[in-house]
């Protein structure tokens, strides 16, 4: 088995309506910047309840998921693909529980969130996952493989 670490692991992360409505986008995307993931595909939009149905296909029969439809078709969201090492479980841990009450100070959910219904961001919950996300939600020339420079002036 090799020891190398799969640096090119990727994970898709939203802000929800309620975090582009509070102003909170930037501040969402500074703590995985931070953390040392790359941002290697971003695009805001206006999710349409097909695509919803398709991302949240789990859910459908829950008795929340018509206020989830309501709530995640609100206004636009901020879709991102993230990657790096082991980025999926990271993020997850980093945004915090699907419920606010249980996610510690620290995480996004437990800074900026109050209730379950108003969590401020999606965070895939496991690779597999994060893989059918991607492509429901991005097309493959729309994420884009670019190279760290450290100059400040030229490389
Ligand atoms: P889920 O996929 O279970 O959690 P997560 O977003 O942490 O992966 O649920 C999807 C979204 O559905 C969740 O972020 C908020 C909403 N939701 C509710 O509104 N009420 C609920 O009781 C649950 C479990 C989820």
């Amino acid at each position: 088995a090799s020891s190398s670490p799969d640096i090119r692991e990727r994970t898709l992360i939203a802000v929800k309506p309620d975090g582009v409505q509070r102003r909170l986008v930037g501040k969402v995307i500074q703590r995985f910047e931070q953390r040392g993931f790359k941002l290697v595909g971003l695009k805001m939009l206006q999710v349409s309840e097909d695509i919803l149905a398709q991302h949240y296909s789990h859910l459908r029969a829950k008795p929340f998921y018509p206020d989830l439809v309501d709530y995640m078709t609100s206004g636009p969201v901020v879709i991102m693909v993230w990657e790096g090492y082991n980025v999926v479980q990271s993020t997850r841990s980093m945004v915090g529980h699907t419920n606010p009450v249980e996610a510690p100070p620290g995480t996004v959910r437990g800074d900026f969130g109050l209730h379950v219904s108003r969590n401020v961001v999606h965070a895939s919950d496991s690779v597999e996952g994060a893989k059918g996300e991607i492509q429901l939600w991005f097309q493959r020339q729309e994420i884009l493989n670019w190279e760290s420079c450290d100059q400040a002036i030229s490389c």
